[in-house]
């Protein structure tokens, strides 16, 4: 443990969601100080949520709040209590697919939430406020990869628009307030304790049980897949690093900066399970993007990093998310 680290206090929010959980565990194994929020809610199954929750539990730095980031008054309370010097900003209502049917949800999570975190953030003079963007914001573009200063006015779903107004919302407090504010554009994230609603769960699941898949797009969809390490390998740099007082809102791309076909994921997910998977082609579904490829020089530069921040490849990664499905699923 690192004893410098001690004393910094770092909130995170979405605490037990798939990439809080595994930011918590990493900053906590550092030695900071987390304090983790979430509501735990039931978009996907809670068990998943509570077995990440169990494992930060037996961190003596962690401390966790059951809060919805709606509620503003219960989450001042936590600001009160607390009194982190960093924010990083995970939970939202995510899914590109189930926004199409339930934007309520999305506004009230992703929109009001959000203004509650970044405003009580700014009451409260947080150093850095860093928070989860997507990939989604892009729409379809024709020019590839997507560099952050392209244009993002056409989302394709109303999750995408809720990230985008995120931004905007973040841009206006910089400009405004002078406040040191983030924004993560996150590439179809994957890796261990994975989210039950993406793709590499549910082809992993449906061939292991021998059912059929559904392939939308008649499987010619492309994705920078990225592995979670390589987001961490990243986060304590970026907590660090807010954006200086003349410059002081920053966007970035997480990704991997390759794009994969997805019928290529799905045959390392078979190469793994040992199994062939069986294919319903379907059509394109509303909302869905077609491409995405990253570039990750902003950041690269930014971090004055030597080499593209690559953890995994995808063989690799797929190889070690598979280990993990059998291994969790088998209990
Ligand atoms: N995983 C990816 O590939 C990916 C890609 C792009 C963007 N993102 C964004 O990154 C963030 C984390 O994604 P994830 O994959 O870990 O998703 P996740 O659903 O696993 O985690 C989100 C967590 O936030 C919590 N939450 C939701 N609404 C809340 C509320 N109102 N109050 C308190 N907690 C609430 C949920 O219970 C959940 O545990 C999200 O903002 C998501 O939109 C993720």
């Amino acid at each position: 443990m690192e004893n410098k680290n001690k004393k910094i206090k770092i909130l995170v929010t979405g605490c037990v969601g798939f990439i809080g959980f595994h930011v918590c565990n990493f900053l906590t194994n550092k030695g900071f100080h987390v304090i983790g929020i979430d509501n735990i809610n039931t978009y996907y199954d809670i068990k998943l949520k509570k077995d990440r929750l169990k494992i930060l539990n037996l961190r003596k730095n962690f401390n966790f709040h059951k809060v919805d980031i709606s509620d503003s008054l219960k989450l001042k309370k936590v600001f009160k209590k607390e009194k982190f010097e960093y924010v990083l900003h995970f939970a939202a209502q995510a899914g590109v697919r189930f926004s199409i049917y339930n934007p309520k949800v999305y506004f009230k999570s992703n929109v009001e939430g959000f203004f509650n975190m970044i405003n009580l953030s700014l009451e409260k003079k947080i150093k850095h406020f860093i928070f989860a963007s997507s990939s989604s914001v892009y729409g379809d573009q024709k020019n590839f990869p997507l560099k952050e200063n392209f244009n993002t006015d056409k989302p394709k779903s109303f999750y995408a628009a809720t990230k985008k107004s995120n931004e905007v919302m973040a841009y206006s407090y910089s400009s405004i307030y002078g406040m040191k504010n983030t924004a993560l554009r996150f590439f179809t994230l994957y890796g261990p304790f994975g989210r039950p609603d993406m793709a590499i769960f549910k082809f992993t699941d449906s061939i292991s049980k021998n059912k059929k898949i559904e392939l939308f797009n008649n499987g010619n969809h492309l994705r920078d897949f990225t592995h979670i390490d390589t987001f961490l390998l990243l986060v304590e740099k970026l907590i660090m690093k807010p954006g200086k007082k003349k410059n002081p809102f920053n966007v970035f791309n997480i990704g991997n900066g390759k794009s994969e076909k997805l019928i290529k994921f799905i045959n390392l997910i078979e190469e793994n399970l040992k199994k062939k998977s069986k294919i319903i082609k379907k059509p394109l579904q509303r909302g869905d993007v077609i491409k995405t490829h990253s570039s990750v020089d902003k950041i690269i530069k930014y971090l004055l990093l030597k080499n593209k921040p690559i953890t995994k490849d995808l063989k690799q990664g797929i190889k070690e998310y598979v280990n993990w499905y059998k291994s969790y699923y088998s209990k």
